[in-house]
């Protein structure tokens, strides 16, 4: 029997998953780590922790699933992307990584839009200067900590600092890579022009794959340390986004995705270059070789519930373990007693600034409209109901201004465990929406990357065809979508208003 291997390096847990050639799960572990916010806006962790995590979950999938780990023929990495890890001249960690969602860098995203020309910015890497990209972190170490920059010797991105960890390979793929800001999109390789002209060594950077080609081998050391096969073949791997794509079959055109992890993202695959000339929608590469996506992000989704369960729902989490049921449970059967609307409470998730359609470093979040017959029920519904609203803006980008076809939407991550946020999702989108049937998503994509670099699957598509299959066709109710409709116009007329008032709000912290 063959089986392969997928790694998520995710922002609040590592999971590692075993997959038969059906992409039927075997074995799955995780392991969770901190996110360290030192300042408003700032956010980091520590890759030793990732590497942990892998170790951790590997010996774990080993252990409980009692697989030859010979029979695993092929591993494939997915990561939390555009984090900047960087490593000195001995391989070591030059402190934590300055991850996603961080907001630190709104001057060097300017700096990166003045040096190279906003136009000739999109015209090569598709996007404009975005905060939360790997440039505009690298510009920032450069400016504000030169010292530690003149260390640096290697600069990678998550899932590519644990490939380096299994296989020693200092590799990159097209689909992560892209979303570092620093690659000619179309040709699907670092920029000499943008290198040079922010002055950062090409001999930093890894070498650049194809998502699905084999990157390197698992390493006698690595072997050790994870229980893995000496010797068992990598992928290059791939950005969440993409392999959570992979994982959901959105590997053509017709079809996208709404996932809603920690970030909320809308993402669609295009065969040919497709840019949104204001950036509200960032395009990159995608983990099918020559093909690329489009995809819209809210910052902070399920990171929003998550605060708010954390910070405020101690009696609910308290109730949960009492049941064994998960607290989200409790919090969306509360959110489900009150009516659409919230009764009037509407919750803007820029929690953490925001990308899409803002791409904002200073936006917060926002609870309007709150009176004295509000309850925490209310609360919640109006986060689940504000993160959703958030995706409809990056989808009506996609419908309205990129042409592109949204008539079925595949809802996956943690957002879609709960039916109350999925039916949610149809309604305010206005679009019938569907289920795989693996919901592994970005661990699944890694895999069947693993499975193709391995020689088990003929291609990325052709994996996708055999692996991935639906159900739960869902349709959406026009009465709740009319209903919905009536908040989201306010919603979106309320960034407009607030814009400046974010800025000055921050400038005094
Ligand atoms: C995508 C993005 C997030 C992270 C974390 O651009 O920043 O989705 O990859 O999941």
């Amino acid at each position: 029997m063959s089986y392969l291997l997928g790694i998520d390096i995710g922002t609040s847990a590592t999971k590692s998953v075993l997959f038969n050639k059906d992409g039927k799960t075997i074995a799955s572990a995780s392991y969770e780590y901190p996110l360290y916010q030192p300042h408003p806006g700032w956010a980091e962790q520590d890759p030793a922790d990732w590497w942990d995590a892998v170790c951790f979950t590997c010996k774990k999938i080993l252990n409980d699933s009692k697989i030859d780990s010979q029979s695993i023929k092929g591993i494939g990495i997915s990561g939390q992307m555009h984090g900047l890890v960087m490593l000195d001249e001995k391989d070591q960690l030059l402190g934590r990584s300055i991850i996603w969602c961080d907001q630190r860098t709104q001057k060097q995203a300017e700096y990166l839009e003045d040096k190279i020309g906003r136009d000739r910015l999109i015209s090569i890497t598709a996007n404009p200067a975005i905060t939360g990209f790997t440039a505009s972190k690298i510009l920032w170490v450069k400016q504000n900590k030169p010292e530690l920059y003149s260390k640096v010797r290697k600069i990678m991105l998550p899932k590519d600092y644990i490939l380096y960890m299994l296989t020693g390979e200092f590799s990159a793929d097209v689909s992560d890579g892209s979303g570092m800001q620093l690659m000619d999109i179309k040709n699907r390789k670092f920029s000499k022009e943008l290198l040079e002209k922010l002055e950062i060594d090409i001999s930093l950077l890894g070498y650049m794959h194809e998502s699905a080609e084999p990157a390197g081998k698992v390493t006698k050391e690595a072997a050790k340390l994870t229980s893995l096969n000496e010797g068992t073949i990598v992928a290059a791997g791939g950005g969440d986004q993409a392999c959570g794509a992979v994982g959901n079959g959105i590997v053509k055109e017709g079809i996208i995705s709404s996932t809603i992890g920690t970030s909320g993202v809308v993402f669609a695959h295009t065969d040919k270059l497709h840019i949104d000339k204001f950036g509200r929608i960032h395009t990159l590469c995608h983990a099918v070789p020559g093909c690329y996506h489009v995809m819209g992000v809210t910052q902070a989704a399920g990171l929003s519930l998550k605060w708010f369960r954390d910070s405020f729902c101690k009696e609910e989490m308290d109730l949960a373990k009492i049941k064994g049921v998960d607290p989200y449970v409790i919090m969306d059967e509360m959110a489900e007693q009150t009516s659409i609307g919230a009764n009037g409470l509407i919750f803007l998730p820029y929690l953490m600034g925001e990308r899409s359609p803002h791409l904002d470093p200073f936006c917060s979040g926002v609870f309007f409209g709150i009176t004295a017959s509000h309850n925490k029920a209310h609360f919640i519904r109006a986060i689940l109901e504000g993160v959703v609203y958030s995706l409809r803006d990056s989808i009506s980008i996609l419908r309205e201004d990129m042409g592109i076809d949204v008539s079925q939407v595949r809802v996956s991550g943690g957002g879609a465990k709960s039916p109350f946020w999925k039916s949610m999702q149809a309604d305010i989108f206005e679009s019938n929406i569907a289920v795989v049937d693996n919901t592994e998503g970005p661990a699944l994509g890694a895999a069947i990357l693993g499975g193709v670099a391995c020689g088990l699957y003929k291609s990325v598509t052709a994996a996708c065809e055999h692996v991935i299959t639906t159900k739960n066709m869902q349709k959406f109710n026009e009465n709740n979508a009319i209903e919905y409709n009536k908040y989201y116009f306010i919603y979106k007329a309320l960034y407009p208003i607030l814009k400046g008032e974010f800025k000055k709000l921050r400038k005094l912290l």
